[in-house]
């Protein structure tokens, strides 16, 4: 990991807020990942984190990328990787999605069975089932429970997939994927078993697809190994769809310290927020914190982003050193859904993203100001 002083660096150079990674950490993951996963195809869930240059960065390692969107379609493909190695994901693709992925020969994941009818035959297609488990995780990052809007109901995957044959599409296997951040390995062995009694009704499938989900502390050999017996117990090859686990670890957020403040509570108020870091507020997520001042006396404080929102806190009640203005503040794993989930709300610009791979490199400016207006000023011409 950066050091303090380089982390401050960072922030004197480039301002804050700002995304820094650290390369060496993606690069470590994403081979923990492929040791872990030998003779699996990795597809990166690209919605965790597309910068492109940590995109290519993984296409150079060999992974594939799992899309969710035209524009996550056209980025991948910018980054280089091959359309063999894309997969088109999504609850309610556009037709520009169907066509242009089918145009690369991608693989789709079929969410429901009038997608039939969108795709030509012979399109490569995965048909995703819900498994209806309930896991441990956020409830708005459970996806495989029964009332969830995902995949095929699991009495009807059997069907779904002749269905598919029948409409000439090339059917290549099958998808589930229980949720994020899921706490419980024995959740994925529960959702393999649920899914298990299908091999016999519907034999040799040439992918079993399991989808990502896994914690930051997963026992990735442990996922590993339940997931290859599931795939084998189709005689299909195994496909996986990481997204946090490849590049949370590898990312941390600096943000300054604007003042304090004492209300009924203490605050420290901070020139990041809800726009640059959505997860606390909309999931109740914690990111660990690490201070880079000192202090002999710590206080316990809410942190507070510069929106008029009281919902715009980055945490609760957390002890810190009493700080003075312009500390700076480390907000850890942020390097998934991170810089991806930030706004322009306000018209506050995105903040810059950094990476240190032996020296600081800019991957993304920080956003133009003017630019945030562009589109409207365009329209009154
Ligand atoms: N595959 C599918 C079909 C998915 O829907 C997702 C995530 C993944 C793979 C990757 O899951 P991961 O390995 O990253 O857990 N914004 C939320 C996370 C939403 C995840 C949505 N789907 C957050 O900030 O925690």
């Amino acid at each position: 990991m950066l050091s303090r002083d380089q982390l401050l660096q960072a922030a004197e150079t480039y301002g804050t807020p700002l995304y820094v990674y650290d390369a060496r950490v993606l690069d470590d993951r994403i081979q923990r990942a492929v040791q872990a996963f030998q003779g699996a195809r990795i597809f990166f869930a690209m919605k965790a984190n597309s910068n492109l240059h940590l995109l290519r960065r993984m296409k150079e390692q060999g992974l594939g990328f799992e899309v969710v969107s035209y524009g996550e379609l056209r980025k991948a493909l910018h980054a280089g990787v091959p359309g063999d190695r894309i997969l088109v994901n999504g609850p309610a693709k556009t037709p520009e999605e169907y066509a242009l992925g089918q145009e690369v020969g991608a693989t789709f994941i079929l969410d429901r069975l009038d997608e039939c009818h969108f795709l030509n035959p012979g399109a490569k297609v995965i048909v995703r089932v819900n498994p209806e488990l309930h896991v441990s995780t956020h409830s708005h990052l459970a996806t495989g429970e029964a009332h969830s809007k995902f995949g095929v109901p699991l009495g009807h995957a059997t069907e779904a997939l002749q269905q598919a044959r029948n409409a000439g599409l090339n059917v290549r296997g099958l998808h589930l994927h229980i949720g994020s951040a899921i706490q419980n390995p024995e959740d994925f062995r529960e959702a393999f078993e649920k899914v298990a009694h299908l091999a016999d009704e519907v034999g040799h499938l040439e992918v079993l697809d399991v989808g990502g989900g896994w914690g930051l502390n997963a026992d990735l050999e442990g996922i590993a190994k339940i997931a290859f017996e599931a795939a084998q117990s189709f005689g299909a090859e195994l496909w996986v769809e990481p997204g946090r686990f490849l590049v949370s670890e590898s990312g941390v957020l600096l943000t300054r310290v604007v003042g304090t403040k004492e209300t009924a509570r203490k605050f420290i108020l901070l020139d990041a927020g809800m726009t640059e870091i959505l997860r606390p507020m909309l999931y109740g997520a914690q990111h660990p914190l690490q201070p880079l001042w000192e202090s002999k006396q710590t206080d316990h404080y809410d942190l507070a982003g510069p929106a008029c929102e009281s919902g715009d806190l980055l945490a609760r009640n957390v002890e810190l050193p009493v700080p003075t203005r312009g500390d700076v503040l480390v907000l850890e794993q942020a390097g998934a859904y991170g810089a991806v989930m930030s706004s322009t709300y306000l018209t506050r610009p995105r903040p810059a993203e950094v990476m240190w791979d032996g020296e600081f490199r800019v991957i993304r400016q920080r956003e133009n100001l003017e630019r945030l207006w562009e589109l409207e000023l365009a329209a009154e011409s």
